[in-house]
Formats: structure tokens, C-alpha cells, sequence
């Protein structure tokens, strides 16, 4: 198979293109909107959370270093992972962080071992309700979701279902806030609402502004963009797409708890068994 690096960019899928160009916040609202989704919940030391889907690992260094909690990153994307382990170790977290390749759809994990799942942008593009039900396996009694999605504010026509596939990828189906919510539910999640729902912005294309921020990323914007003439007009199509629709899309936190598990009734003894048939007859 062809790496990242001699693929032509008109034959990469969405994620790929991320992780060749080296993006790391990729989701609505970027990494601002990671800080008040973190701000609105509370990740202690002593918890053990999954980023799932993690990407270049931006948020899950940032979960380390802030809350020195163990955090485990997975991707379907080796090229993300290894972008993610070199961050971890330039930031000083790799003893806190562990960085490997697997799929939401399928958690490498047992059940149950797990405080927190994080996802950014992720569970968008896949099978909801599977990837919310990995996400419950995964997760102890009492343990919470937090996932922060695209999110539709008004019904999107056919036509622009299909261009926003045409720049995400196949399968790309954001939900309302109300259809968070219920999948979330149906997934068996409680205490389910949206933090933090916003509208799109104008400057939310979330490549352009990672290229705002990022000088090296630019130099090598310009040297891709020579190698791969493709590479410019598809970045223009979906800057293009998100400028011009934005007002069908939002974002926030989708967050759920674990419930724990009911109590049974402790199962009655013989003895009560026997006295409780003579009561009866
Ligand atoms: C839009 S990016 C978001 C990355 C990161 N969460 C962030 O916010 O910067 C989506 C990420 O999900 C990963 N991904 C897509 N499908 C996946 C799957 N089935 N299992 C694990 N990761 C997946 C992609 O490789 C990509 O890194």
C-alpha cells in the first residue's frame, strides 16, 4: 500500500489528508473549544481515560500535563500515532500517556476499565450507536462520556448531505442535538445533555486556522502543494462548502454517565423459601 507520503492527495480519504498535512485540533472550534469542554467537566489524577480517535494528540497531552491523569490515545491512523507519540515525548508526558493504533469500532480494551472516553470528531464520520456501545463496554459503572461533535441546526438537503460527504468522506452524518442525545441514550448512557452548544463561526475552518497558527505547517503546506497540485483546490472545496453552509451547523460536548448496575435482590435461602410455601398454604 502506498504511504501518506506518495499517495496522491486526490486518492486520500479526509483522515488521511489531516494526518499528511500534520493538523492537530481537528474538530469544530478547535483547540478553544477543547479548553471549555475541559473546563466543563472534571477529569481527576487519579482516572484512567481513553481520547478515542485521538489523532496527532493535542488534547490527550494537554489532559496529561494539566490533571497528570493516565490517558490512553487510539487511532485508526498509524501516521497519527506516531505524530502523537513524538508530541507526547517532546511535552514531557509519555509516562503518563500510552499511544497505539485501533479502531472506536472495535476497542482493543476489556470491559469496564476505563473513568472517562474522550472523542473530538470522530464518532461523526462512523456507526454511532456501535461506537457509542465500544464506548459503554469500555467504561466502568459511573464512568462518563465526553464527545464533542458537529452538530445540525436545521434539516440539511439531499444535495448538501451529498457535498458534505464529497469533502469528509462517505458515511459523514452529523445529528441534531436532540439526536445526540437519544443515541446516546439508546446506547444506555444517563444523565445525557449537550454542553456547551454553539454555533459554527465564520473563522472555524479548522484547517486554514491551524495553518494561521502553525509557520511550520505552512512551509510545508508550500512544499506539499508543489509535490501534489491537487492539494490546494481540495482544500478550497471544503473551506468553500463550510464558509458558505455554515449556517446549517453547530457544535458541542455530547456527555453521558454509566449507570451503575441495579442491585438484585439477594437470591432467598432455602429455609425462607420453605417457610414462605407453608405461609402460603
Ligand atoms: C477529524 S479527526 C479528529 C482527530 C482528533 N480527535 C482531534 O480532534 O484533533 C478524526 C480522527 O479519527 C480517526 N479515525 C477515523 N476513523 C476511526 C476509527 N474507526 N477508529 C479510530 N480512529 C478513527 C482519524 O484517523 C482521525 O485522526
Amino acid at each position: 500500500m502506498a504511504s501518506l507520503d506518495t499517495k496522491r492527495v486526490e486518492d486520500m480519504n479526509y483522515f488521511e489528508m489531516l494526518a499528511w498535512l500534520g493538523i492537530g485540533s481537528s474538530h469544530p472550534g478547535g483547540f478553544p473549544a477543547t479548553l471549555q469542554n475541559l473546563q466543563s467537566i472534571q477529569i481527576l489524577p487519579e482516572d484512567y481515560v481513553l481520547d478515542a480517535g485521538c489523532g496527532s494528540g493535542l488534547t490527550a497531552c494537554h489532559i496529561a500535563k494539566t490533571t497528570g491523569c493516565k490517558i490512553i490515545g487510539i487511532d485508526i491512523s498509524s501516521e497519527m500515532i506516531d505524530k502523537a507519540t513524538q508530541r507526547a515525548a517532546s511535552e514531557g508526558v509519555s509516562h503518563l500517556i500510552e499511544f497505539k493504533v485501533g479502531n472506536v469500532q472495535q476497542l482493543p480494551f476489556a470491559d469496564r476499565i476505563f473513568d472517562w472516553v474522550i472523542a473530538e470528531s470522530v464518532t461523526v464520520f462512523l456507526d454511532k450507536v456501535k461506537v457509542y456501545r465500544e464506548f459503554y463496554r469500555v467504561l466502568k459503572p459511573e464512568g462518563h462520556i465526553a464527545d464533542h461533535e458537529m452538530a445540525l441546526l436545521k434539516e440539511l438537503p439531499a444535495q448538501l448531505k451529498q457535498q458534505l460527504e464529497e469533502c469528509y468522506g462517505s458515511g459523514t452524518n452529523p445529528l441534531t442535538y436532540e439526536g445526540w442525545c437519544q443515541t446516546l441514550t439508546q446506547a444506555g448512557f444517563q444523565d445525557v445533555e449537550i454542553k456547551n452548544p454553539q454555533p459554527l463561526k465564520n473563522n472555524s475552518n479548522l484547517i486554514v486556522n491551524a495553518l494561521k497558527k502553525d509557520w511550520v505547517l505552512i512551509k510545508g503546506l508550500a512544499d506539499k502543494a508543489r509535490r501534489q497540485p491537487g492539494l490546494l483546490p481540495r482544500l478550497q472545496k471544503n473551506a468553500g462548502f463550510m464558509k458558505q453552509y455554515r449556517s446549517y451547523f453547530g457544535f458541542g460536548l455530547v456527555y453521558g454517565r454509566k449507570p451503575t448496575p441495579p442491585i438484585l435482590p439477594k437470591s432467598k435461602s432455602f429455609k425462607d423459601w420453605l417457610l414462605r410455601l407453608l405461609r402460603f398454604q
